[in-house]
């Protein structure tokens, strides 16, 4: 498929996705929500990449869903039509972790696809904001429980509320991005997270993620137990076996995926 709205590149075993349209701060229209579910999916398939990166501009990583396109959207549009949030979902079905690297803008829709990632690298110009309250709705992907569960009740009410932004830092302190760095290296950092991923066993990697993301959807007996069966499921894997024998040989394991 010829893409348009999104540039998409591997670098070794990482899949890098670029959303791209610059002269409306990559907002997320339903041609670019395609292609990005599109671009996933093929990542997910391909045997030859171990880790995903959704990146945007140094400006912008998404400054929401576009506002233009949804103005005249009717109840029925919405509802019926499911026309602005149909193609959101897709990223909650790729098995392989996705890394959000996210410089300047990500605003309503896209600080929650931002959040829809694994985790979110971000620069130090990095700006987070729920702010639908302006334009007189709510967020709608996820924004209202993704951001109590990631950052607190307390200032989840705060962005949502008031419509204000969370700069890198204040996001780093809540719990909502795991590292900053200054904004030239953005790019750099998030490959590098992504090569070390793509460095562990595919398998193991794919449980991890599968594990996390149950702690989101469980209680912590339930959530424990899974991880239990997941880590017994491990003892089945090749790569264990070479895993614990590099250990103990005192060298770099050769994980084969199986
Ligand atoms: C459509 C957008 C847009 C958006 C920016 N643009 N954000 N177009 N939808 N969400 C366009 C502008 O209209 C403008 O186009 C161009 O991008 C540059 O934007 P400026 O406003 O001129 O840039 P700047 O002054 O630097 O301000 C940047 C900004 C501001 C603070 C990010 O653009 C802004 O507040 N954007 C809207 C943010 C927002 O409300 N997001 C939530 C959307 S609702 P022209 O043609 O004039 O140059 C949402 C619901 C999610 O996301 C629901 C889930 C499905």
């Amino acid at each position: 498929m010829e893409f348009e709205c999104i540039l998409v590149e591997t670098k070794e075993k990482v899949g890098l996705i670029t959303l791209n349209r610059p002269k409306a701060l990559n907002a997320l229209n339903d041609q670019v929500m395609n292609e990005l579910g599109v671009a996933l999916k093929a990542f997910d398939q391909n045997d030859a990449i171990q880790c995903i990166v959704i990146t945007g501009s140094q400006k912008a990583f998404a400054a929401g869903a576009d506002i233009a396109a949804m103005a005249n959207y009717t109840f029925m549009d919405a509802y019926k039509g499911d026309y602005i949030t149909r193609n959101w979902e897709t990223i909650r079905q790729i098995r392989k972790p996705v890394i959000a690297a996210v410089a300047g803008y990500a605003l309503g829709g896209g600080c929650e696809l931002a959040m829809m990632c694994d985790f979110i690298i971000a620069a130090d110009n990095a700006k987070f904001g729920q702010p639908e309250v302006k334009l007189g709705t709510l967020p709608g992907a996820g924004g209202t429980q993704r951001l109590p569960r990631a950052i607190s009740k307390a200032k989840a009410m705060d962005m949502c509320l008031t419509a204000r932004m969370m700069d890198a830092e204040e996001a780093e302190r809540a719990g909502l991005v795991s590292r900053i760095v200054p904004v030239d290296m953005l790019l750099e950092e998030a490959l590098s997270a992504a090569n070390t991923i793509a460095s562990m066993s595919l398998p193991i990697i794919m449980m991890i993620k599968e594990s996390v993301n149950r702690a989101y959807e469980t209680t912590l007996s339930e959530g424990v137990h899974f991880e239990r069966r997941l880590f017994h499921s491990s003892f089945g894997t090749e790569d264990q076996k070479e895993g614990m024998k590099a250990f103990l040989e005192k060298r770099t394991p050769e994980f084969k995926n199986q």
